[in-house]
């Protein structure tokens, strides 16, 4: 491919970045995360969220730093175990804390999406199994009616969960997020429990919501898959299963409304199907698949870094070209709108981040020069702050943060994506 001088993204185009309560508020005590952290043992790098970022504290001058880079969009997330305490128990107080944090994203122009489940759950509700438990469906649509209503005026867009397959194989096949379940039948359960949070979440925002142009959706991580061996018909086929269980699979059930192997036999879902008005795509890097004899209980399948592979600080493939392709292949699948919500790089050399970022919005702007309806880009993440099982050495933020002094530093990269995102286009010269 021929790279482009000077490109120019759609108007109305929302520039922004994302983050995640748990990771950057600080002070979550009554989630299941907190619990985790201090357990010992699980986190790489021995540290906990504690105080993160502190933003519980300081969003205005977090958000004061994102309107000056240019973002008009901030993707967010809502700590549940703060707004609902205790089951069936909501805080007012809590409720109003995130109306003046939604608030203060509006009066500096930036258009808030908010996202209601990010990997934490409450206390009480991992003491009551979790996602594992069926009630759980009838809790998080409650939760969302609640909040669609008290903060619907304030926000148009709306993601349910983030990134079920991650949580669910993370947390209940892998076993390194909490509850630490290694269980492929506890992780189905789950899936399928959030598919059917989501499909009742989805109803009860659009109809709590005071605001008339409310959109529903979720964010989705996506790999790309390809084989070790390109000549390999085992690896091929591996990898085709690995993209389907993984990429596919929950899409295709939001789409049909209906659960298809490798967890269901085509069972409908109650009012599951068409449950998203748009796509939210987080996507990082590329697995390469193979056969391995000694991995029966994940089918025989194991995923490695290409060998000379440019690589990140946590050893991912750097891989611009895979946004273009799942790009490509979300329209001609789904045909919606898609919101790329997450994408991004853990760097201390800020040069790899400019680089990163420059390939991959490149590559959304030839996805789009080929027909993709892609209406925004959240980078992941405006600033540095705590990466679950990695703790908080990896460093993903276009602001630097540095947690003894709480003090906030803008890198390169995010003057260089500050132009982007004021003149709506992107010279390849301002990454250099
Ligand atoms: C995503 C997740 C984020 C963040 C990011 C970087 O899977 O949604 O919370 O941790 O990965 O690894």
């Amino acid at each position: 491919m021929r790279t482009p001088e000077i490109i120019e993204f759609p108007q109305e185009f929302l520039w922004g970045a994302a983050t995640a309560a748990h990771q950057v508020e600080g002070g979550n005590s009554n989630n299941d995360w907190w619990e985790w952290e201090r357990r010992g043992g699980r986190i790489a790098d021995g540290t906990t969220s504690e105080t993160a970022c502190d933003q519980y504290n300081r969003y205005e001058e977090d958000f004061d730093l994102a309107a000056k880079l240019g973002h008009n969009a901030h993707r967010l997330s809502l700590e549940w175990s703060r707004i609902e305490p205790q089951e069936g128990a909501f805080s007012s107080s809590e409720i109003g804390h995130y109306r003046r944090v939604l608030e203060a994203l509006r009066e500096r122009g930036i258009e808030p999406v908010v996202t209601l489940h990010h990997f934490t759950n409450p206390l009480w509700l991992a003491r009551e199994g979790g996602w594992e438990n069926a009630k759980v469906v009838e809790y998080f649509t409650r939760y969302a009616k609640v909040v669609a209503s008290e903060l619907g005026d304030l926000v148009r867009f709306w993601n349910t969960i983030n990134e079920p397959m991650v949580y669910a194989f993370e947390s209940y096949v892998e076993g390194k997020s909490p509850p630490g379940a290694t269980s492929l039948r506890s992780a189905s359960l789950v899936t399928v429990n959030m598919l059917r949070a989501h499909a009742l979440a989805y109803h009860a925002i659009h109809e709590a919501s005071p605001g008339p142009h409310c959109e529903v959706g979720l964010a989705k991580h996506m790999r790309i898959f390809d084989p070790m061996r390109s000549y390999h018909p085992v690896d091929k086929a591996l990898a085709r299963v690995s993209d389907f269980i993984f990429n596919s699979w929950f899409l295709d059930a939001v789409d049909t409304g209906r659960l298809a192997w490798p967890i269901g036999i085509g069972q409908k879902v109650q009012l599951l199907a068409g449950t998203q008005d748009f796509i939210g795509l987080n996507y990082y890097t590329r697995d390469m698949t193979r056969f391995s004899p000694f991995k029966p209980q994940m089918l025989f399948i194991e995923n490695v870094v290409r060998p000379g592979s440019p690589i990140n600080d946590l050893g991912w493939e750097i891989y611009p070209e895979g946004i273009h392709r799942l790009l490509m292949r979300l329209k001609n699948k789904y045909d919606k709108p898609i919101y790329i919500t997450e994408n991004g790089i853990p760097a201390l050399d800020d040069s790899k981040r400019l680089a990163y970022l420059r390939d991959h919005l490149i590559q959304i702007h030839r996805a789009i020069s080929d027909g993709v309806d892609v209406r925004g880009y959240f980078h992941w993440s405006l600033l540095d702050n705590f990466e679950w099982t990695e703790g908080l050495t990896p460093r993903f933020g276009l602001i630097a943060v540095d947690y003894e002094t709480q003090e906030r530093t803008p890198r390169p990269s995010a003057e260089a994506y500050a132009r982007v995102a004021t003149e709506n286009k992107l010279d390849p010269a301002w990454f250099s």
